[in-house]
């Protein structure tokens, strides 16, 4: 293949991470949303000498891609990109990453700005309609979500049937999918309203279904939800208040939260949003699509990680053994890898992560806990990664996940709920995607191929004739 534009790659050198907000200019803000525009071709010689042309189509911004959409029927190859490290699976006009400069953005707005000004109802807004909502928009959504938040009240018989000690993302994944059996038959998905109703309902249900799994597991009374509190306010409420006395909310704390919720709204064509499309590309029930959402969240490598940074934080317990976790986490025969570092598209410090680390050390003055031991240990982890030659050679910089269970922590969510907060903010930028791919006119159902390595055609043999 010819004249294909790869990413620029970068030169190993000592840290370039950016923990503070980066200047850099990714886009001009005159840039609208518009279809794709093929430009150009690139030139495919096939094993024979003969070539054909593909076209090469420009987005608003980012790598172009060579359309290979008609590679098989026209001349019969497959391409071959296992982990889709060099796959776009979808058009999209949602969330747009450069994992060279550090940049994240949500309908063209930085996450940094949006972390900083805006809250989560707005995001949630934004990421569903395309644009920030005016204050009479906002109130009326705000009103739609809030009044979405009951369960019905079978739905908590769910929970008992469940282990008191059963890991929260087992119940996420299985009561979430549970509440396509309640808005079955009232989901048409190809009614632009129902559509919408379906994806007020998952915002506003998921975290009180969360909250719930927290309180079974602790074994205390279910809290029902308030809809005088805001988003963040409830979701601390049904978590931690208890009938027997009042619940006061810690501002810093809502706000902390919200500021989480943002920061984990949607990150374009990951794992489990690849997941939430293909499952939704066969026109499943929106509330099973999530549930495959929540079910490929959990593992370590993705939303699970964060979890995992605890347990990693936890098991290093102090500032001496870094080097030997370090040096474990470089060796070749080592499984080990430093939870929280390293991620698929960003080969620079993920925006996400430095405004994670900021707000870290706001919750822990706020609650008088500076001198958090973990957090000590993870500044002085990070520190010494990022000038380890491993990790800036492999462009390895602490993701979003990193700070993130410090501050859970210290909220004072065990560690075990932190994928399923994460779930629960990420709900959102699930429903966008689907809601996106189901009204887009060139939605297909999600169906790859493959390069088969197995046997040619053999005849069957007769039992008495196997070894
Ligand atoms: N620690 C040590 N080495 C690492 C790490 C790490 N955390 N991450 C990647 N590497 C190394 C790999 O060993 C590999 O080295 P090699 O080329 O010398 O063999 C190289 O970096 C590339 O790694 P891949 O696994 O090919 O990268 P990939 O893009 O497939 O994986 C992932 C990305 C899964 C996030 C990986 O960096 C990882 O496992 N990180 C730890 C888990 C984590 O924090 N996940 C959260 C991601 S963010 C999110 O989902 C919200």
């Amino acid at each position: 293949m010819a004249k294909t534009k790869a990413p620029a790659k970068g030169k190993a050198k000592k840290s370039t991470a950016k923990p503070a907000a980066t200047k850099i200019k990714v886009a001009d803000s005159k840039i609208t949303p518009q279809a794709p525009k093929a430009y150009a071709a690139v030139t495919v010689k096939d094993p024979k000498g003969q070539t054909w042309d593909l076209p090469v189509l420009k987005g608003t911004i980012g790598p172009d891609v060579v359309d290979v959409r008609k590679l098989y029927t026209e001349h019969g190859l497959f391409t071959y990109d296992p982990g889709y490290g060099s796959t776009g699976s979808t058009q999209s006009a949602i969330t747009y990453i450069d994992g060279e400069e550090g940049v994240l953005m949500h309908r063209g707005y930085r996450i940094e700005e949006l972390a900083e000004k805006s809250d989560f109802m707005e995001v949630c807004y934004l990421l569903l309609e395309g644009e920030l909502p005016n204050a009479k928009q906002k109130k009326q959504f705000e009103k739609d979500i809030t009044y979405h938040t009951m369960l019905h009240e079978q739905i908590t018989r769910f929970f008992s049937g469940f282990r008191r000690d059963a890991h929260p993302m087992a119940v996420m994944v299985s009561v979430v999918g549970a509440l396509s059996a309640f808005y079955h038959d009232s989901t048409d998905i190809h009614d632009p309203r129902q559509r919408m109703i379906a994806s007020h309902r998952l915002i506003a249900k998921v975290p009180t279904i969360a909250a719930m799994a927290y309180k079974y597991s602790v074994g205390q009374p279910f809290i029902y939800p308030r809809n005088h509190l805001s988003y963040a306010e409830n979701f601390l409420y049904m978590h931690f208040a208890v009938p027997a006395e009042d619940y006061e909310i810690n501002p810093v704390v809502a706000k902390a939260m919200d500021r989480i919720f943002i920061l984990h709204a949607d990150h374009e064509q990951n794992a489990s949003t690849s997941t939430v499309r293909i499952a939704g590309s066969s026109g499943a029930n929106p509330f099973a699509c999530i549930a495959a959402g929540i079910a490929c969240l959990w593992g370590p490598a993705h939303g699970g990680a964060n979890e995992a940074v605890l347990s990693m934080l936890r098991e290093i317990g102090s500032k001496d053994r870094i080097p030997e976790f370090i040096k474990r986490a470089k060796s070749k025969d080592d499984n080990f890898r430093l939870m929280g570092f390293g991620h698929r598209v960003y080969k620079n410090y993920d925006p996400r992560a430095s405004v994670m680390r900021q707000s870290c050390h706001e919750v822990l003055d706020a609650l008088g806990k500076r001198d958090e031991p973990l957090l000590e240990l993870a500044m002085e982890l990070e520190r010494i990664a990022l000038e380890d030659d491993y990790f800036v050679s492999h462009k390895l910089f602490p993701n979003v996940d990193f700070y993130s269970g410090i501050i859970l922590q210290a909220i004072g969510f065990p560690t075990s709920m932190f994928t399923v907060l994460f779930a629960v903010a990420r709900t959102v930028g699930w429903v966008a995607q689907w809601k996106e791919m189901i009204e887009d006119p060139t939605q297909r159902i999600g169906r790859p191929r493959q390069l088969y390595t197995g046997y040619g055609e053999r005849p069957y043999l007769p039992i008495e004739k196997r070894k």
